[in-house]
């Protein structure tokens, strides 16, 4: 038996449930949709966890992530019950379930907001973060929301402004107060107890501010950022508002609850910063948060040196004993397909079910499925509404899984979909993937079952080595398997000897001493 856990060993699939299945008919994916794709996650990828974005209920201002209930269903989503058939048939199927935890902020349609902003004196009214404005009557602080505009809306009725860093409609808890605390752990427990594996942090670093709530500095010389383009958000250290060192004692509160569960329960944070050793400091001394995502890949340069370099200090920044995590698409980014072209998709592939760590594969990066273009003025996302070219729609379109009705994403006679399907989704779709011997979605499944059986991969020490130009090399576990991939559209003699255990071609064809253009291999020495 391994002496790793489940979510060391693991690979973890990101599925947002609006887009994923629709069984309802209403255009947009719901819970028993992901419950009926279940044998596709299990058996025919082969994936190990399944991470949900937000199903609670929500006025959707940012897709769920405007909590309205931490311990309820949307009904849009579906019911408890079929959260619990969701949960048993993740369990049957021998995989894990992961579930979005949003603490920064509720939607100021949660009840305690309700509350908070009736009046001033009321006994919630500190579970948020009030202040009055400014002498001239402009917000109390420059922070800026990360959606463009100030990060303070004014409440007429009580005479003062809520902090609120993403919408309007997303109030910044009060974290400060003990209260808040409790309740949010309460709302959380309700979750693990039901057996729920683990979950994802939503912007774990923004959670403590800064007491005294300073102004953030204006930047000096070249931002440092590993997210998209922010506006003029991007133009302030955001030195009072996020990464505050309180954070930490939080997440070793935060852990103990996960620790006091039995089987354990794990913890993946959302954390955008670009300093690693900041970064690296939410592992604390492995009793905060399991995994902060690593998103030095999403925003990197797509060349063997630059993926070499950050995977280097990624190695370097973390603690003894703790663990990577890689992850190349999400549901706020891009797609990678567009990003990076679609001719490295078989080596992207690759290299993120190689690395040593965990990887996350979002939902549709196994068939390519491109951003889909959707214009400032006709963007559903608040984000892509307030800062054009920022808009996160096209990377949310809906699952591709056949040639029938909307592509097999809704039953035959449904609404049309919340968002639309991509092109080309009649030739790009599970179906259509499955029958061809040597589609990217047959990759995936070759090196997630090859991954399954090798402890190599799984846990393995990982070590850069030389490489022509144009070529990322590296071993696993002191040199028991040698990956190798090819980023130019040529052929590279690359020397390497062994035997080919995987070739992103996919045929019989692949020799370890030379790559073929845009050719990756799992060599074993
Ligand atoms: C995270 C989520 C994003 C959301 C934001 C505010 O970055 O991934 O989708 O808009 O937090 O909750």
């Amino acid at each position: 038996m391994s002496k790793h856990s489940w979510w060391q060993t693991g690979v973890i699939y990101q599925t947002y449930p609006r887009s994923f299945q629709d069984t309802s008919g209403n255009g947009i994916g719901d819970l028993p949709g992901i419950a009926s794709r279940l044998d596709y996650l299990a058996d025919t990828l082969g994936i190990d966890a399944i991470w949900i974005s937000p199903f609670y209920p929500s006025p959707m201002a940012d897709f769920g992530y405007d909590v309205a209930d931490y311990t309820g269903v949307d009904p849009l989503f579906g019911t408890m019950d079929d959260f619990e058939d969701l949960l048993n048939g993740v369990h049957a199927r021998g995989m894990k379930l992961i579930i979005d935890w949003v603490p920064n902020h509720s939607s100021d349609e949660h009840r305690w907001f309700v509350e908070s902003r009736s009046s001033r004196d009321n006994p919630k009214r500190d579970w948020y973060v009030w202040r009055d404005p400014k002498p001239d009557g402009s917000p109390p602080n420059n922070w800026l929301s990360a959606f463009g505009g100030p990060a303070w809306s004014f409440d007429e009725h009580t005479g003062q402004y809520y902090l609120c860093t993403f919408t309007k409609k997303q109030a910044d808890l009060n974290w400060r107060n003990p209260e808040v605390q409790e309740a949010m752990f309460d709302d959380l427990s309700f979750w693990l107890d039901r057996g729920v594996d683990g979950i994802r942090v939503d912007v774990a670093h923004f959670v403590m501010k800064d007491p005294l709530l300073r102004d953030n500095p204006p930047v000096t010389g070249t931002p440092a950022t590993l997210a998209r383009n922010h506006g003029d958000y991007d133009r302030y250290e955001h030195l009072y508002d996020k990464g505050h060192p309180d954070n930490h004692p939080l997440y070793r509160d935060v852990r103990a609850l996960l620790d006091s569960y039995r089987p354990e329960r794990f913890s993946i944070g959302e954390i955008h910063i670009a300093d690693w050793e900041e970064w690296a400091g939410y592992y604390g001394n492995l009793d905060e948060l399991h995994l902060p995502f690593n998103f030095s890949l999403v925003h990197c340069p797509w060349t063997p040196d630059d993926i070499g370099r950050r995977v280097a200090a990624a190695e370097e920044a973390i603690p003894e004993g703790g663990w990577p995590s890689y992850v190349l698409g999400n549901h706020d980014d891009p797609r990678i397909a567009t990003r990076f072209g679609e001719e490295h998709m078989p080596i992207a592939a690759m290299l993120l079910l190689t690395l040593r760590g965990v990887p996350t594969l979002y939902y549709g990066d196994e068939l390519a499925i491109p951003q889909r273009f959707i214009p400032a003025e006709q963007q559903l996302d608040p984000h892509g509404r307030s800062l054009s070219g920022s808009g996160r729609d096209g990377c949310r379109t809906p699952m591709q899984w056949d040639n029938s009705f909307h592509a097999g994403f809704s039953p035959k006679g449904a609404a049309s979909p919340w968002l639309p399907l991509t092109d080309d989704w009649p030739d790009r779709n599970v179906a259509k993937h499955l029958e061809n011997p040597r589609s990217l979605l047959n990759l995936y499944r070759a090196l997630l079952a090859y991954r399954k059986t090798s402890a190599v991969l799984q846990s393995g020490d990982y070590r850069r080595v030389d490489a022509p130009a144009g070529c990322l090399a590296y071993t696993r576990d002191g040199g028991a398997l040698t990956i190798a991939l090819n980023f130019t559209d040529t052929e590279l003699d690359v020397g390497f000897s062994g035997n080919v255990a995987v070739t992103t071609y996919l045929d019989g064809d692949a020799a370890p001493a030379r790559l073929r253009p845009h050719e990756g291999l799992i060599i074993e020495n």
